[in-house]
Formats: structure tokens, sequence, C-alpha cells
């Protein structure tokens, strides 16, 4: 008999579902009696003492289906320590919750902040077993993450709409593409649409030289130009910047978003006219893509093998084509990014495309 718990938390993505899908069948599967508790949004629903008994069937045709069934919330890693408004320690919390209800393992699907919380909980002697979610793709340990290949999805057809409409009138577009701080996401949708441009965090950009690349376009014919630029995209001035200097820059900014500067400057520098789109949160949203669901199930389901082990302290990851075992300790509080040299980025370039460096 293993009593389960299962919580998502943070930013949700496609494939939540799919993965504690994969969980919760691997285990019934197995034959072992399971019982299922269903923490609700996130480590709140652990905190408060707030979930949801789950059976086999509430797992049943959610596949498909993006979102969390469980709900999700940013619980902040900075404040995990601070007592909440009551004075309740949450951390404590979390673990008399665990430890009431019996649990031989929680299972917890999270991105980057979710995993320093969950490394802490397996430092206090919880049984923790993650796995890698979030369209950022920016988790230490594992070469993907699901919700990404949806989230490329999303983008590339973002942007190849926008690619016809520029193509007709001429245009400059800007799609700001999430991201948060790493381009992985900008990088894999602006070459699967054939972007001109695309600037990422990685790379701080020189107006200039996207300028230029604008013209060497207009020279050879071409009248639209399409711009991915991540959200977390960054100059190579304000790149240079403190990062004191760059918040107190940041709070007197006229612009929404890095991608209306961008325009700006396009604008008053080379003088065209230009148009900004922002996919958003349509990036996080709707169905996982059948990679997705492949991918989220075959994690979920080595998460119900290693419950089964009794083998915990890991996020479940993907390397080198393989689905390893990743210590929790190696994951937390280190983000993964594109590097500048990777062979992707130099493919790119050898395309014609600019990165503004
Ligand atoms: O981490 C996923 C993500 O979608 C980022 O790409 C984005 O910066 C952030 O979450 C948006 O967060 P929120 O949903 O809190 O606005």
């Amino acid at each position: 008999m293993k009593r389960i718990g299962l919580l998502t938390s943070g930013g949700d993505c496609q494939a939540l579902n799919a993965a504690m899908r994969g969980v919760v069948k691997c285990l019934t599967v197995s034959g072992e009696k399971v019982e299922i508790y269903g923490f609700i949004d996130g480590y709140k629903g652990l905190i408060y003492g707030d979930f949801r008994m789950l059976t086999g069937k509430d797992f049943s045709g959610i596949l498909t289906i993006g979102g969390t069934i469980l709900g999700t919330s940013r619980t902040p890693f900075k404040t995990i320590r601070v007592p909440d408004e009551n004075g309740l320690d949450k951390v404590e919390a979390m673990k008399q919750n665990y430890h009431k209800l019996r649990l031989d393992c929680l299972v917890i699907l999270g991105g980057n902040g979710t995993h320093k919380t969950a490394n802490l909980l397996s430092q206090e002697g919880l049984n923790i077993v993650t796995l890698p979610k979030t369209i950022d793709n920016d988790l230490w340990g594992t070469d993907m993450t699901f919700g990404f290949q949806s989230a490329v999805d999303i983008a590339t057809h973002a942007i190849d709409c926008i690619h016809t409409t520029a193509a007709s009138h001429g245009r400059i577009f800007i799609v700001e593409v999430m991201g948060h701080k790493v381009g992985y996401l900008t990088l894999n949708a602006g070459m699967a649409s054939g972007a001109d441009i695309i600037l990422i965090p990685e790379i701080p950009y020189d107006i200039d030289k996207v300028i230029e690349a604008i013209e060497k376009r207009h020279e050879r014919g071409s009248a639209f130009t399409i711009l991915a630029v991540a959200e977390g995209a960054i100059s190579k001035e304000d790149a240079a910047l403190s990062k004191k200097e760059y918040k107190e820059k940041m709070k007197t900014s006229p612009y929404p978003s890095i991608s209306y500067e961008v325009a700006d400057q396009i604008k008053q520098k080379g003088g065209y006219d230009i148009r900004v789109t922002v996919p958003g949160h349509t990036q996080r949203g709707g169905s996982p893509c059948p990679y997705d669901r492949v991918f989220a199930s075959r994690l979920g389901s080595e998460a119900g093998r290693l419950i089964l082990d009794g083998e915990y302290g890991f996020m479940v990851g993907y390397r080198n084509r393989e689905i390893v075992k990743v210590p929790l300790e190696d994951v937390a509080g280190k983000l993964k990014m594109v590097s500048p040299e990777a062979s992707i980025v130099k493919e790119a370039k050898m395309l014609g495309i600019c990165f503004g460096d």
C-alpha cells in the first residue's frame, strides 16, 4: 500500500495532467494498492492541508487536457521561511500535513522555484519525487521540460500568422515570446517560423545591428521583417548595468515590455513603421502537443517506478535521449540557459538570422 501526495506548483503548462496520469497509471497497473491525496493550488494546499482524495478515475480522460486538475499557484521560495500573516511556519506546516496523512511520498510537478522548495522538503526528511514542467525549458538537469514543445507550437503558429500579414503590408513586426530569463522558446519558435531577427536574453543586442539587418533585407527587396523577441531580451547597454541599476531603470520605463522599447528604437532610429504582437499566456494554454503527451507520460511512469522502488530525492529528467533520475540538490537553484556558443545558435546564424550581436 502506497499513500501518495500530488501537487502542481508555479505557472501552469501543457501536459501537467498527462504527467500525473502517468504516475498514477504506473502505480495502479503495477497492482500496488494506492491512496492518492491531491493538494489544491500547489504548496498552498500542502501548507494549509487543503486536499482531495483522488482515485484512478480522476486521471482518466485527462491525457489531452491542458492546465492542471489540481490547480496551481506561486509560493515564492524566498517567502517559504517567512511565517504567514497568522504566524504559521510554512515549512513546519507542510511537514506536519505530510506526516499527519502518513504519506509515503510527495510527487511535485514544477519549474525552478518549485524545485528549490522541493529540495528543501527533501532535506527536511520528506520523500520527494519531482517532474520538470515549464514552457521555458530552463530547468537544470534535464534537456527538456514538458510544456516546452507545446508552447513552441503556439508561439510558432502566432509568428506564422503574423508572417502572412507582414508580407502583405510590407511591415516590420515584433512577436514577443515568453521564456522568462531564457531564450529557448524564442529561439525555437523563431527558427521554426522563419523569423529574420531573434533577440534572446543570453545574447544582448545592439539596436544598430538590428536596424542594419532590417536595412539589408530592404536592400535585398524584402519589404517586411519578422523579429522574435524574448520577453527577457536585453540590450548591450542594459546588460552592462548592475542588477540594482537595471531594476531602477525598469521602474521608470515607459514601455509595457521590452518589445515596445525595441519597436520604439527601430522607429526613432530607423524611421520604420512597426507593430508589436504579444501572444502572452496563450503560450501556456490549450491541450498538450503529441510530443508533450508522450514525454510527460514517460516521465510520469518513471516517477511511478521510483516510488514503487522507494527511490526518493530525485527529479525525473531527460538527458541524451534517456529518461534519467537527477538528485534534487543538483537541480535546485540553477538555471539552464542557451549558450551563445551552442551549435543551434551557430546554425541559425548560418541561415542568416540576426541575433543583434
Ligand atoms: O515560467 C513560465 C512563464 O510563463 C514565463 O515564461 C513567464 O515569464 C511567466 O511564467 C509568467 O508568469 P505569470 O503567469 O505569473 O504571469
